[in-house]
């Protein structure tokens, strides 16, 4: 076991610059919970409404806890556990607050072993834009080679075991040489590349149509279930609730602004979903497709448009090449705790942390690869309305991006607004005087009583 007094915070173990930390989170923070699952929840939720609600859980509720996440972190600079055992004895408050770490190495594993097969379908859409296969096909023989992809769990198999090889090897070889190169080049390439799209999809005739489905409100569409999803993907879509940024906040040098950081990577991300539902809606519309199928979403639609443009084998092996990458700088950051937390408690090296924790995490993933075809009829809790045609995989999702992230949300804000003591408070969080104060109202008040609310509107 390393000592207590953040063994972090060793020149050589710190984020590089603050920048290097804003690419890392943002690496996180941005992937297919961006570009894969905010589109397809969106067109299951009706669009406008829920996206709105999205929006106010982001300000409300994510920006807060990823200041908070990020400063208690740093603060307590080791694993999410032991930051935890540490900030309450240091700080004086209840023992109980350390379920907030455990709560974080549990999720963030279960969330992998699901990422991880959902990445995997990345890399083979890679191969398949490669080989030309959507070039002049239509909507059906695209669904098609979708469906047979699912259908069969020997390649789904495959492809989750490549993708989580790749991110075991990553996370073994340590922060800094792992983590920072990855993200450097390759995140700003994606964003330009989904600006590209979207220049694309105005011209697709459906554009119109595709902003008024995502910015004009109709909340006879909304249900409490979508609320609870929008705040749920708030959580998931800016990786707090977990211990991630707690992980990586534990790298971060003490002359970083952590407001300051935090709003970047917000606004950054928010900007990459929105900039994806303004790829792929309108190319749902113009093609006749239902905005509402499910996963499948952008595996249907964007090979639907690269078929179509010209350069499009070009720009579809590049566009999910890139996807790939935002994926593996998001599962590289769900490894880290489970890590972080082998290494500390077991005392096992970096390397071998790592390919323990990804094979636990590989194993468990069979389920969801599963789900999708052998075990596509089984549903755990069907017997409950809620849960009503739910598989393995939805319920892993449901679980860990509706209640352990934002459960955990609710924990670290109660955490950091309440129980913590106040000295030092404001330099940590870097904000000052009026801004600080009301950043403590919002913290203390409103971001626990709006994720309160939901759940208690799911209850009832
Ligand atoms: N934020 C990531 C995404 O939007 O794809 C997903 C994610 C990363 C969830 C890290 C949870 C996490 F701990």
């Amino acid at each position: 076991m390393t000592n207590q007094t953040q063994p972090h915070q060793q020149a050589s173990n710190l984020w590089s610059s603050r920048l290097a930390f804003i690419l890392a989170a943002a690496g996180s923070a941005v992937g297919l919970g961006n570009i894969w699952k905010f589109p397809y929840i969106t067109g299951e939720h009706g669009g406008g409404a829920f996206v709105l609600v999205y929006l106010v859980c982001i300000a409300i509720i994510g920006v807060p806890v990823l200041i908070a996440e990020t400063m208690i972190g740093r603060r307590g600079g080791q694993s999410p556990v032991a930051t935890m055992r540490s900030l309450t004895d240091s700080e004086g408050t209840a023992r109980g607050w350390r379920i907030i770490g455990w709560n974080g190495v549990i999720a963030s594993f279960l969330v992998l072993s699901f990422y991880s097969v959902i990445g995997g379908w990345a890399l083979v859409y890679i191969g398949k834009a490669a080989a030309g296969l959507f070039t002049g096909a239509d909507a059906e023989t695209i669904g098609g080679q979708f469906g047979n992809l699912l259908a069969n769990p020997w390649e789904l198999l495959l492809w989750h075991s490549v993708f989580m090889a790749i991110v075991v090897l990553i996370v073994g070889r340590g922060i800094r040489s792992g983590l920072e190169r990855a993200v450097n080049t390759l995140m700003p390439l994606l964003f330009i590349l989904l600006v590209v799209m979207v220049f694309y999809a105005m011209n697709s005739g459906s554009f119109g149509r595709a902003v008024d489905f995502m910015f004009a409100p109709d909340f006879s569409k909304l249900t409490t279930k979508g609320v609870l999803v929008a705040l749920g993907h708030a959580a998931f879509t800016l990786s707090i609730g977990i211990g991630v940024l707690m992980a990586y906040g534990s790298y971060l040098p003490k002359k970083v602004n952590i407001a300051r950081t935090a709003m970047t990577i917000a606004v950054l991300d928010t900007s990459v979903a929105l900039l994806a539902g303004l790829a792929i809606f309108p190319l749902v519309f113009a093609n006749g497709l239902e905005p509402g199928t499910g996963p499948g979403l952008i595996f249907v639609t964007l090979p639907l448009a690269f078929g179509q443009m010209t350069g499009g084998v070009l720009f579809g092996v590049i566009f999910f090449a890139l996807l790939l990458v935002a994926a593996v700088t998001s599962a590289i950051s769900m490894l880290e705790p489970v890590v972080e937390w082998l290494e500390e408690h077991k005392g096992i090296n970096r390397f071998k942390s790592a390919l323990a924790g990804g094979l636990a995490i590989w194993f468990v993933g069979i389920g969801t690869v599963l789900s999708f075809n052998v075990w596509s009829d089984i549903h755990p809790l069907g017997f409950l309305a809620f849960f009503e045609g739910k598989t393995v995989f939805d319920l892993l999702d449901f679980l860990v991006s509706n209640l352990m992230m934002p459960l955990g949300g609710l924990a670290i804000a109660l955490f950091a607004g309440w129980a913590m003591r106040r000295e030092g408070l404001m330099e940590d969080i870097g904000l000052r005087g009026g801004v600080y104060r009301s950043f403590m109202v919002v913290l203390r008040y409103l971001t626990p009583a709006g994720i309160l609310v939901v759940f208690l509107y799911n209850l009832i």
